[in-house]
């Protein structure tokens, strides 16, 4: 009997929803064949995908199906329809955004927890979950040079790790001023003001919003030309408001990856007596290096931070990690309780007592097995690779006619454009419909710009060589 007949037939001769477990072996074993031959396009395969939204409706349509349809087909078909509109986004040419790949061992270690399917929720729900997060949790820690005391957290994306340090951060400066928001809520509570700088990301605001602080809470500060926030306009923005307060700094800005001047950030946060919240989704990571280090000194000072394991460390998305150097404000924040629950915190750490969810899947077993595989002196390694790639392409696309960079190369984020907004946007368009790379634009102080973020471990010489070349031909069609 051949593989695919074995499987059908496993489908047959039991339950509509059940394949015996060889033919279980077999699927799986299909699917990663399926998983291998894409991983090997990526260098041939557009990096942007050919199929329009149209496309993917009629290949992916139709009615709710009324009969079940035996595994192995729904997983090829489903790859065949989805193919022409999947994003090489784990190729070494994709630069939108902020994208890491995912290196092996975490991608492997991913397919276990689908396998696994734990509730990592509670240690109850998977202790080997459990330990495995609580291992890379503290292996984290020490790789960033954080407090010891430090508590953390697996969450989505940084977006929901700025969520899960902000809510620590409202509890604790709100505590000092004999205000219990757990129990009392925001209404007729002192006001609590958060100074950020103008250039702060997106999420930080959504973050604030989900906490209960609307727009009005926040001081924007004016920025520097690299979007810094610079310590003396902070100083004065403090100085003129009184009361519980939250700082938001960060390293890593998102468009020119420019880092806050954290010693002095960190000093007048203290005097202020208010909560330094960092926002590091990517620039974090340069903790882990000791040539870029120096660039984010400082940064131990803060009350809690926020980043992304699915951005620089490379695993599958999604993965964020909440940071908070006070865990009783932390745990105050994130736990609760329940007759059903079966709860023991003495043995372990039960995560959600540490995250705004309730079930939850492992995410740190992807981590783990990252920074397993990476080690110390692998993670480093690829976060000044990235680096390396990006200043090459500061310097290569500089000497482009008409090509001005705009930002200090001080990380893996480089911002240009060309001689106006028209030209710009062309030669961008050009790039991506090429298909050799992909990258997105944006607007710098009222500029249309295109940034460039190397973030995946696959990214190469010969990647950055191709997206060059791809620049000059778009340069010289334009
Ligand atoms: C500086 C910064 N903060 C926060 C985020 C949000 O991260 P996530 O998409 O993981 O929620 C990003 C995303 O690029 C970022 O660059």
């Amino acid at each position: 009997m051949s593989r695919r007949s074995r499987v059908r037939s496993g489908v047959r001769s039991s339950c509509v929803h059940r394949l015996d477990r060889m033919s279980e072996r077999e699927l799986l074993r299909r699917t990663a064949e399926i998983a291998g031959d894409f991983l090997e396009s990526l260098d041939e395969r557009p990096v942007w995908p050919p199929a329009s939204v149209d496309e993917l409706r009629r290949a992916l349509g139709g009615p709710l199906p009324s009969e079940p349809t035996d595994p192995l087909t729904v997983v090829e078909e489903l790859a065949a329809a989805a193919d022409r509109g999947v994003v090489a986004m784990p190729g070494g040419r994709y630069f939108g955004f902020v994208i890491g790949g995912s290196v092996p061992a975490a991608l492997a270690a991913d397919w276990l927890t689908s396998v696994w399917d734990q509730n990592a929720g509670l240690v109850v729900g998977g202790p080997a979950a459990a330990i495995a997060e609580e291992v890379a949790g503290e292996w984290l820690k020490e790789l960033f040079g954080l407090p010891p005391a430090t508590s953390f957290a697996f969450v989505t994306g940084c977006q929901m790790a700025h969520v899960t340090c902000l809510a620590a951060a409202r509890q604790a400066v709100l505590e000092r001023v004999g205000w219990d928001v757990e129990r009392r809520g925001l209404v007729g509570a002192p006001p609590l003001r958060v100074f950020a700088g103008g250039k702060r990301h997106v999420t930080v605001d959504r973050a604030l919003r989900l906490i209960g602080l609307g727009s009005e809470s926040t001081v924007p500060v004016a920025t520097d030309e690299q979007g810094r926030l610079p310590p003396r306009a902070l100083e004065a923005a403090l100085a003129e408001h009184e009361g519980p307060a939250i700082v938001c700094a960060q390293v890593g800005e998102v468009n020119t990856g420019s880092v806050d001047a954290l010693p002095e950030i960190a000093e007048l946060a203290r005097q202020a007596g208010a909560w330094l919240h960092v926002d590091g989704a990517f620039g974090l990571w340069a903790a882990a290096s000791q040539e870029l280090r120096g660039l984010i000194e400082g940064v131990d000072e803060a009350d809690s931070w926020a980043t992304d394991a699915h951005k620089w460390l490379n695993v599958p998305y999604d993965c964020g990690l909440a940071f908070v150097a006070h865990p009783e404000a932390h745990r105050a924040a994130m736990a609760m309780t329940a007759e059903y629950l079966v709860v023991d915190s003495e043995a372990a750490r039960d995560a959600m007592d540490w995250t705004p969810e309730f079930s939850r899947r492992a995410r740190g077993v992807a981590v783990y097995a990252a920074l397993r595989s990476l080690g110390r002196s692998g993670v480093a390694e690829l976060v000044e690779r990235c680096c390396r790639h990006a200043r090459r392409f500061g310097e290569e696309l500089g000497r482009l006619p008409g090509c001005e960079i705009l930002n200090d190369v001080v990380l893996n984020q480089v911002l240009m454009r060309f001689a106006d907004d028209a030209t710009t946007r062309a030669v961008l368009e050009t790039v991506q419909r090429s298909g050799e790379a992909w990258m997105s634009g944006t607007t710098w102080d009222g500029r249309f710009a295109i940034r460039i973020s190397v973030s995946n471990w696959r990214t190469s010489d010969e990647d950055v060589a191709r997206t060059v070349a791809a620049f000059e031909r778009a340069v010289t069609a334009s």
